[in-house]
């Protein structure tokens, strides 16, 4: 690809911090770890921080931690990344998919009450794209149904609902460093918890199941092997120190972005601003208006790909995948996930993006989707299925 759709902004003082823990005799659980913990509750305000392998293994942990299993249910976007609804099952609890409400692409709180049962442990809620769930409508319907919340802030760091930042509002909350994200470290995660038990758990859990007792064979309860090692805590570090830089750069790109797509027929540009919020850019995501529909949008991406310009369709409907056809409640009603991801689409987006990359980018979306507006539905899926039988990936 000419412009991939993300690339990780590494800079010299990274390295040097990667390599300089190369030298040291620790490379797991030493004082990078406790270093990246400390810079993370500090950055967030939470009061404990773990570190993990992934953000994945932090939502499954999270899971595990509240002591959610077998039977229950826990309520969860369908328009969001399948690790959020794979926790779940991991602990073989039901995910049950509830809609989102289409300005913010989140979770709508008016349609979460329809889906609690007398077997609902939790609400999963995800800040979209970086932009905050409807944080205090949602806690307020947890604390009527006695529910627990766990925020899922993989795409959301440093972003803020009424100046409180995400992450720290529910039960737990995780962050995902994987390189697309706005800091990376390589692989990784980090989950954050106001309550002293819940970390102590959660660390037990990453560490194969043992405790603080020092003995490297005593395992107290089932645990795994989501250790976050020194050399990703280093970089986890070295990055966060350049946040709020990078952060304010991307709201630059997305600035940039609509500027010059302001105005093309058929496009939705998102939204800079969300009414109480602060957001943290994590993809920059366009959805096809009027009478275009996914057949437009399956043929743009692969003419773009074409182009040799990076596209995505963030996100597919996780209900919709394969994987879980058997998996949840038939015929939920997720009408507006299904038309909203039928429309996305997903621009290159990444600190180091050049204005004549941006310019590029728009010059040959404005194209694809006036050549795209002019052809039948029959052309348009004739060429879009012969670009996904050749196959291409989306980073
Ligand atoms: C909303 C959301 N949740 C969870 C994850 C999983 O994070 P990871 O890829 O670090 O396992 C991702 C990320 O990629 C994500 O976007």
């Amino acid at each position: 690809m000419r412009i991939p759709l993300s690339a990780p902004d590494i800079q010299q003082e990274d390295i040097d911090a990667v390599a300089a823990v190369l030298r040291t005799p620790r490379l797991s659980l030493g004082p990078q770890l406790e270093e990246f913990e400390h810079a993370i509750a500090r950055y967030t305000g939470a009061a404990h921080a773990v570190g993990v392998s992934s953000g994945t293994a932090g939502l499954h942990l999270c899971i595990r931690a509240l002591g959610i299993g077998e039977g229950d249910e826990v309520i969860v976007p369908s328009f969001a990344f399948i690790a959020v609804a794979n926790a779940v099952r991991y602990e073989k609890a039901l995910p049950v998919f509830v809609d989102i409400e289409p300005e913010t692409l989140n979770l709508d709180p008016a349609r979460i009450e329809a889906a609690i049962t007398n077997r609902t442990k939790a609400i999963l809620l995800v800040h979209t794209f970086g932009c905050p769930a409807e944080l205090p409508a949602i806690l307020e319907i947890a604390r009527q149904h006695h529910l627990c919340v766990i925020e899922d802030a993989c795409e959301a760091i440093g972003a803020e609902f009424d100046g409180r930042k995400v992450g720290v509002w529910g039960d737990a909350g995780v962050f995902g460093f994987y390189p697309n994200k706005q800091i990376t470290t390589g692989e990784g995660g980090a989950v954050v918890t106001e309550d002293p038990r819940i970390a102590s758990k959660l660390r037990a859990l990453r560490n194969q199941g043992r405790t603080d007792s020092g003995d490297w064979f005593e395992h107290t309860e089932l645990g795994y092997n989501y250790r976050l090692p020194e050399m990703n805590c280093a970089l986890g570090i070295s990055q966060l120190k350049r946040i709020e830089a990078i952060l304010s750069r991307r709201e630059q790109i997305a600035g940039k972005y609509n500027e010059r797509l302001q105005g093309i027929e058929n496009l939705r540009l998102p939204a800079l601003e969300a009414p109480r919020r602060k957001l943290s850019w994590f993809v920059y995501v366009v959805r096809l208006s009027g009478s275009l529909t996914q057949i437009h949008r399956d043929w743009i991406m692969h003419e773009m790909h074409r182009r040799g310009i990076a596209c995505a369709r963030y996100f597919a409907p996780i209900h919709l995948q394969p994987a879980y056809r058997s998996a949840c409640r038939p015929r939920p009603d997720l009408g507006v996930t299904e038309f909203e991801s039928s429309r996305c689409l997903a621009l290159p987006f990444f600190n180091r993006l050049q204005d004549a990359q941006i310019a590029d980018v728009c010059e040959n979306l404005g194209e694809c989707l006036h050549l795209a507006a002019n052809r039948t539905s029959e052309e348009l899926s004739a060429n879009s299925a012969a670009g996904f039988a050749a196959g291409y990936s989306s980073h």
